[in-house]
């Protein structure tokens, strides 16, 4: 990753029309901020309304445009609509894929939770999956596209008890890696964040993570600003590279190390 500022290229996102789901808490709601501040319009998404609404009238007071949509992701016929209504309204030329869900539970203690595995799969992949397909031919049509996945530091360190979430977050690294390969021509491009911990309601039920360090919202929206930005195939913190490459040299001994961290519960 590259370590110079991306805003020295700020005007890229003037007047670009990203929609950006999960905007309503978190990270999603600091990448509306942040990309509103460089002149975009960001087109926001997720289940609760009135959250989006806060953030479209906060962004609107400080002069810039913002629309919302609330929608269930995991409802298909919910996410064909907003798609619809979205390009009925207006061209959309980004997307992020940031609404998500996270679960940690070990595999023992997920017998009889199927669920858990359907319902990761249901918001982490099989939602983006709809909204990338739907809004193709739009990009196509328009000349060109760029999609951004949250994905998860997770992938790349293989943490324990996040068997669900990180399968659902690798699958759809996997689908755009293959999916640019089809897209290129048409000048429809794709970016993997590999978000690290972040400070947000998502990691707040989980007691571990309060002595962790973890960036701020903000700091994890100029990652995202990043991936925007200069389109990069990947955005990476250090640390992630360095367990992504020690597990593809060493893959025995990490997984001894992990089981190590797993047991004595250090992670
Ligand atoms: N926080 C971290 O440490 C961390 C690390 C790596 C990756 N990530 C990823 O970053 C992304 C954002 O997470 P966050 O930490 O900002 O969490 P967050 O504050 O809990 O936000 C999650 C967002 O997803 C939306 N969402 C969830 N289910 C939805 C559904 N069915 N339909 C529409 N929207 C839905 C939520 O909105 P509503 O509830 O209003 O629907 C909310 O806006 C996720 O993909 C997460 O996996 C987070």
């Amino acid at each position: 990753m590259s370590r110079s500022s991306p805003l020295a290229d700020r005007h890229i996102l003037n007047g670009q029309r990203i929609l950006i789901t999960g905007a309503s808490s978190g990270i999603g709601r600091a990448t509306a901020f942040a990309v509103a501040g460089l002149g975009a319009v960001p087109l926001l998404v997720a289940r609760r309304a009135d959250e989006l609404a806060q953030v479209r009238d906060q962004i609107v007071a400080r002069g810039g445009e913002a629309h919302s949509y609330p929608c269930d992701l995991t409802d298909a016929e919910s996410v064909d609509t907003l798609i619809k209504r979205v390009l009925a309204e207006q061209p959309v030329d980004m997307l992020v894929n940031n609404a998500g869900r996270s679960i940690r539970r070990s595999l023992y203690r997920s017998q009889d939770r199927h669920h858990d595995f359907e319902r990761t799969m249901a918001i982490n992949y099989f939602a983006p999956v709809r909204l990338i397909l739907g809004l193709l031919p739009h990009f196509r049509a328009n000349g060109g596209g760029h999609v951004v996945n949250i994905s998860s530091m997770g992938v790349q360190t293989r943490t324990p008890r996040f068997a669900a979430y990180l399968a659902s977050k690798a699958a759809l690294d996997e689908f755009s890696q293959v999916a640019a390969t089809e897209t290129l021509r048409d000048r429809i491009t794709f970016t993997t964040v590999h978000m690290p911990l972040v400070r947000t309601p998502m990691i707040g039920p989980t007691r571990i993570y309060d002595r962790m360090p973890a960036a701020t919202p903000e700091q994890a929206a100029r990652l995202v600003l990043r991936a925007l930005i200069r389109r990069p195939k990947s955005v990476d913190r250090p640390f992630g590279l360095l367990a992504a490459a020690g597990y593809a040299v060493a893959p025995k001994l990490a997984e001894r190390v992990l089981n190590i961290a797993y047991r004595t519960k250090s992670i």
